[in-house]
């Protein structure tokens, strides 16, 4: 019994939609999982082979766990292996990537018997926000919500003319230390601010990316962030004062891109080369697919 499980990348915000909106980019991690006898053996490639957790604390494990504990029963034995090009620690949705992967993995060894709805309950519960794992399970561009019946997700297609670029940091930085520096409230002002630019956007990805630049300002968490990850915010600040709509992709420190031309994109990447040699430039589409299992489902007993 094997099944494979394909994550693309995410990135999360996009600039004023903290929590909210995210978007899938066609890099991805492919896991594989194959029932054994007994035990728990992991094996990694690729990005995060010498740092993962390789026994019960390992991420796509807890997070397979949670979905069999959800229905009371024990995970067999299992051999994973995991084919990582999502880079740790940089803002790409590779914890997201790999709690997406756990859930799909574990529902296809529970032959697929769950929603859209409770695969995104799954991993919300293991990821605390829903804005990298909606993406990274249906992929496409996603506004994701929380309300009392859990959380939520609308799909939307993004416009063709949309050419994200990725310009990974040289660096990791931790989503919790990015997160210990946002303030409990936060002015009304800015809070208007953020509502006006974050329906902007919606309509700048679907309909009218010629709006991307007013769109993609925020107010609610880069500034709070910048004085961790300086790099970020000097290249952020550079990429947009010569028109290139840049944000910190997730909670950084990587900066995400969304350009309206793949023209633009190319003299972005120039400047990025000159400017900021360190940073890899990564030009994706957009994945329009999201998690895809592949394999017979069913026998996790
Ligand atoms: N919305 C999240 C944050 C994304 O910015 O903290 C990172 O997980």
């Amino acid at each position: 019994m094997r099944l494979k499980v394909t994550v693309p990348a995410t990135s999360a915000n996009l600039g004023p939609g903290f929590d909210s909106l995210g978007m899938a980019l066609a890099h991805y991690d492919v896991y594989e999982v194959e029932v054994v006898s007994s035990g728990l053996e992991i094996q990694i490639s690729g990005e995060g082979a010498n740092s993962a957790a390789k026994d019960e604390t390992n991420l796509i494990y807890r997070s397979m766990k949670l979905v069999f504990d959800s229905v009371g029963k024990k995970l067999p034995g299992i051999r994973l292996t995991c084919h990582n090009s999502i880079p740790h620690g940089r803002g790409m949705g590779s914890s997201g990537a790999a709690v997406a992967g756990g859930v799909m993995l574990a529902a296809g060894l529970l032959d697929n018997k769950f929603s859209e709805k409770q695969l995104l309950e799954f991993a919300t519960k293991m990821e605390g926000h829903p804005d990298n794992v909606a993406p990274a399970l249906f992929g496409g561009l996603t506004i994701a919500w929380v309300d009392e019946l859990g959380p939520h997700h609308k799909k939307l297609t993004v416009h063709r003319g949309i050419s994200p670029l990725v310009l990974v940091a040289p660096n990791e930085m931790s989503t919790k230390l990015a997160r210990s520096l946002q303030p409990e409230t936060v002015p009304h002002t800015d809070a208007v601010f953020n509502v006006s630019r974050s329906a902007l956007l919606v309509a700048a990805l679907t309909q009218s990316p010629e709006l991307m630049m007013a769109a993609t300002e925020d107010r609610l968490h880069q500034n709070y962030r910048a004085s961790a990850m300086p790099e970020t915010s000097k290249l952020i600040a550079a990429l947009r004062e010569k028109g290139h709509a840049a944000v910190v992709s997730g909670a950084g420190p990587s900066v995400l891109v969304l350009e309206d031309d793949p023209q633009k994109r190319l003299s972005a990447i120039e400047f990025v080369k000159k400017g900021f040699p360190t940073w890899i430039a990564l030009a994706l589409a957009v994945d329009f697919k999201g998690a895809s299992l592949e394999g017979q489902p069913g026998s996790g007993n």
